[in-house]
C-alpha cells in the first residue's frame, strides 16, 4: 500500500483460468439455490473454525447484485500486514493464528465497559449476509458476500454516552503467530477509527464470515469491520479493542503517511492519492478498468453524513 504504486493485476495472477470458470459456475448455481438460506448452522459459534457453515439471511436492501469475486481470490489476494506485505502472505502465513477463544475489551465513554467474549459480542441469530463492493486504496476492488451484524446493534449494547464522538478499534498483537509483525512496516498494533455516526450507520458491518462460512484467518478472523464506502484499510481485522472516545483517534495509515491517508478515507474518484489517480479501479478477475464511483457507489446512503464538509481537506 504505502510502499509502491499499484501494479496492474492479471486475472491469471489470482487463479488458474479453468478453476476460475468452474468457481463462477458454482457460484451462479449457489446463488440460484439461495446459497446462504440453504446452509445449516452445524455448530455453535464457540470454537468455530474457518470454513464452518453459518446460517444467515441475505439482506437484499444493502446487497449489490454484481457478480461475486471468486472465493479463491477473496481468500488468497489479501492485505493483512501482520502476516506480511505481499498479497499471498496472509493466506500463506496465517496458519498458526488462533482466532478462538477470543475476547474484546470495550472501554472509554460508555456505561458498560468490560471484557466481552466472542459469544457476548456476536449473537448468531442476528447474522446477515450482505454483498458489498470493497474498494482498496491501491485501485483494485472485489465484490464479497460478507456475514455479520450491523456494528450499531453491537455498540448500542455497550451504551455509549453523549461524549462518545468517535470509536477506535485495535487489532490483536501476537508476533509469535503473526510473522509480519517482526518488521516495523507500521507502528503496531494496527489501529482504525470512525466517527460515531459512521460507526452507527446501518451499512457498517461487524463481520465474522464470508461466502456463508466462518472467516478465514487471512480475512481477519474472528471479528473484523467492513465499511463499504471507505477505502479497504478502514476495514480493520482481528479486533480486540473497541474504545468510545471524545476525540478523533489516531489511525495506523494516517500516522504512517498523513498526507496520503486521511482519517475519513471515503472512496472518492475526485480526490487523487498523491501518487496515483483514484478515478478508476480494476475489479479483480476483470481485464478492463471501471470508473470508481463516489462513496464506492453508496452515495445515496452515506453522502448526508458529510454534508457541508470539504472532502478535499477531509480526505
Ligand atoms: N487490518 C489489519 N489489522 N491489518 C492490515 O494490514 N489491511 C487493510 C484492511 N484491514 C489490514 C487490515 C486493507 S489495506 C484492506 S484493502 C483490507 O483489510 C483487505 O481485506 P481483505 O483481505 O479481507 O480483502
Amino acid at each position: 500500500m504505502l510502499i509502491k504504486t499499484p501494479d496492474p493485476i492479471k486475472p491469471s495472477e489470482i487463479t488458474d483460468k479453468q478453476l476460475y470458470l468452474d468457481r463462477r459456475k458454482f457460484i451462479r448455481a449457489g446463488a440460484k439455490l439461495g446459497l446462504t438460506g440453504a446452509l445449516l448452522n452445524t455448530v455453535s459459534l464457540t470454537g468455530a473454525l474457518a470454513g464452518t457453515k453459518l446460517s444467515t439471511v441475505r439482506n437484499n436492501e444493502y446487497s449489490t447484485d454484481e457478480e461475486l469475486t471468486p472465493y479463491d481470490a477473496v481468500t488468497s489476494y489479501n492485505n493483512f500486514y501482520e502476516f506480511g506485505t505481499h498479497k499471498s502472505d496472509p493466506s500463506e502465513n496465517s496458519g498458526k493464528f488462533k482466532p478462538q477463544p477470543w475476547s474484546v475489551v470495550v472501554d472509554g465513554e460508555c456505561m458498560k465497559p468490560g471484557t466481552y467474549s466472542y459469544e457476548d459480542v456476536i449473537r448468531p441469530h442476528q447474522l446477515e449476509e450482505r454483498i458489498y463492493r470493497l474498494r482498496c486504496v491501491e485501485a483494485w476492488s472485489m465484490v464479497i458476500p460478507w456475514v455479520g451484524i450491523p456494528l450499531a446493534d453491537v455498540l448500542k449494547r455497550f451504551e455509549p454516552t453523549s461524549d462518545a464522538k468517535y470509536v477506535a478499534f485495535t487489532t490483536v498483537m501476537r508476533p509469535e503467530e503473526m510473522p509480519g509483525m517482526r518488521r516495523n512496516v507500521l507502528d503496531w498494533p494496527y489501529r482504525e477509527g470512525l466517527r460515531i455516526d459512521e460507526a452507527m450507520h446501518p451499512l457498517t458491518l461487524l463481520t465474522v464470515g464470508l461466502y456463508g462460512e466462518v472467516l478465514p484467518n487471512q480475512n481477519g478472523a474472528p471479528i473484523r469491520l467492513v465499511v463499504p464506502w471507505k477505502y479497504g484499510f478502514k476495514s480493520i481485522k482481528s479486533i480486540v479493542r473497541i474504545q468510545f472516545r471524545r476525540k478523533m483517534p489516531r489511525t495506523s495509515w494516517n500516522m504512517s503517511a498523513p498526507q496520503e491517508y486521511g482519517f475519513y478515507s471515503n472512496v472518492n474518484p475526485e480526490v487523487d492519492h498523491p501518487r496515483w489517480s483514484q478515478r478508476k479501479e480494476r475489479r479483480i478477475g476483470e481485464f478492463l478498468k471501471r470508473e470508481t464511483l463516489m462513496f464506492n457507489g453508496y452515495a445515496d446512503q452515506v453522502a448526508s453524513l458529510y454534508s457541508g464538509m470539504d472532502l478535499r481537506k477531509n480526505y
